[in-house]
């Protein structure tokens, strides 16, 4: 092999190849873009996009570069399709960034170059994204809502007021397109996605990563009773067709945790959808937990609440995960739960032990990013609810040294609710800026 042409042919093809004709490609815009992590933050991420296989083959093949670069780096993943469509889903995971550090990223395809192999030609327009500090020195910001995409207007409105606060990255709670694993409603991704691509851009262009949580609505047979095809009548991943191949994270089973460094954990459940509360799940949130004794921050965030706002206290699944997860989240020290499926705004009081205590653990709920809101339980009447609201609203985390801050906003984008809880202290609610 000459090794020197092939020195050449990369200068030509890295520099002077796209320079010459970049102007001249069709433009590929990609129906679907978005991000997801897999592993740590601060050094990865992962990029999925989708593509029309009847239009033409497209390899998962992009281009990246640090912002202040001019070199860039190719990097080819993998796809499959997405189920009863045209759709092929794409997935690169890009690994060994620098920490806090800005890239840009092109999609591109990989053309046959003779015996040389390929080479890349890129053809869509260019992207950036932010990876994640390596150390917590710096604020953490991020969005959880659930619910999302029940009408299109509302997810959209609510999109835009997440995205100018400037998150890093947005968890999402379940019940995110509301297809029920039904081939006739993916449509629904389609939309949901293409909102998410347009209007989960930061003020400086970044796009915000997923992170999300399934939910009943992610799952054929609508799954999270003993009777809704849990127990005993098949729950299981494969119920689940569209969550799982259109985001890597959490990927199946369908719980798994995120590490942010050794300052924030991300664990994301699975509220009986495709699995189980009790068992493995909660046989390996135990240990997960255990090895996370350093973790300065930990959150966790799943659909169905263990303290309702709108369903009975009794209900089912909030029993089991009252029984088997809240004592779990007790002992490793958590303060801030995620739940949502309820269709509300709600706050608890801090709760450990089932009962009211300082020290315990805020849940916040209950999923109303995008669907009509519901009536709430009255909260004089409720023994867990500090705060509990019918509105639309997302909820934004700041995460800086030990204080963990969070003020939830409404579709007008006013602050409904705020109060921040420092280390193991009581929460200290705000004043309503409305
Ligand atoms: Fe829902
Ligand atoms: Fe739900």
């Amino acid at each position: 092999m000459n090794v020197r042409f092939l020195f050449t042919w990369s200068i030509v093809c890295g520099f002077l190849w796209p320079a010459s004709f970049a102007a001249e490609l069709p433009k590929f815009d990609p129906p679907a873009l978005y991000l997801t992590w897999q592993r740590d933050p601060s050094t990865t991420m992962t990029v999925h996009w989708h593509s029309d296989w009847t239009e033409g083959f497209r390899d998962p093949a992009l281009q990246y570069q640090e912002a202040k670069s001019r070199k860039w780096t190719l990097a080819v993943g993998a796809w499959h399709p997405m189920p009863f469509t045209n759709r092929i889903v794409h997935t690169v995971e890009l690994t060994g960034l620098k920490p806090s550090t800005e890239y840009r990223f092109r999609l591109g395809k990989l053309m046959a170059q003779g015996a040389l192999g390929f080479r890349f030609e890129p053809d869509s327009p260019t992207n950036k994204f932010r990876t994640m500090p390596a150390t917590g020195d710096q604020p953490i910001r991020f969005a959880v809502g659930g619910d999302v995409y029940g009408d299109r207007e509302r997810y959209e409105v609510m999109c835009r007021h997440v995205a100018e606060l400037d998150p890093h990255f947005a968890i999402v709670g379940g019940d995110i397109a509301y297809e029920n694993g039904n081939p006739a409603n993916a449509r629904r991704w389609f939309a949901f996605l293409e909102v998410w691509m347009t209007e989960m851009v930061a003020p400086d262009g970044r796009l915000i990563p997923i992170l999300p949580a399934i939910g009943n609505h992610e799952t054929h047979g609508n799954a999270y009773t003993r009777g809704g095809g849990g127990v005993g009548s098949g729950i299981s991943p494969n119920r689940s067709p569209y969550y799982f191949s259109l985001f890597s994270m959490p990927g199946k089973p369908g719980y798994n945790v995120l590490d942010f460094g050794n300052y924030l954990s991300v664990f994301l459940m699975d509220s009986f959808h495709a699995n189980r509360v009790a068992g493995p799940q909660t046989e390996w949130l135990e240990q997960a937990l255990g090895r996370r004794r350093h973790v300065k921050h930990i959150v966790a965030a799943y659909h169905v609440p263990a303290y309702p706002s709108y369903r009975p206290y009794r209900g089912q699944v909030s029993e089991m995960i009252r029984e088997h997860w809240v004592p779990l989240f007790e002992k490793g020290g958590l303060r801030l739960v995620f739940e949502h499926h309820d269709h509300t705004y709600k706050r608890t009081h801090p709760l450990r032990g089932g009962k009211v205590d300082p020290k315990g653990i805020v849940f916040v709920g209950d999923g109303c990013w995008g669907v009509i809101p519901r009536k709430t339980h009255p909260v004089d009447k409720t023994w867990y609810l500090a705060r509990a609201e019918s509105v639309n609203h997302v909820n934004f985390v700041t995460l800086q040294g030990d204080r963990r801050h969070v003020k939830s906003v409404n579709i007008d984008g006013h602050v409904i609710d705020e109060f921040h809880l420092d280390g193991k202290g009581p929460p200290v609610v705000s004043g309503n800026e409305r």
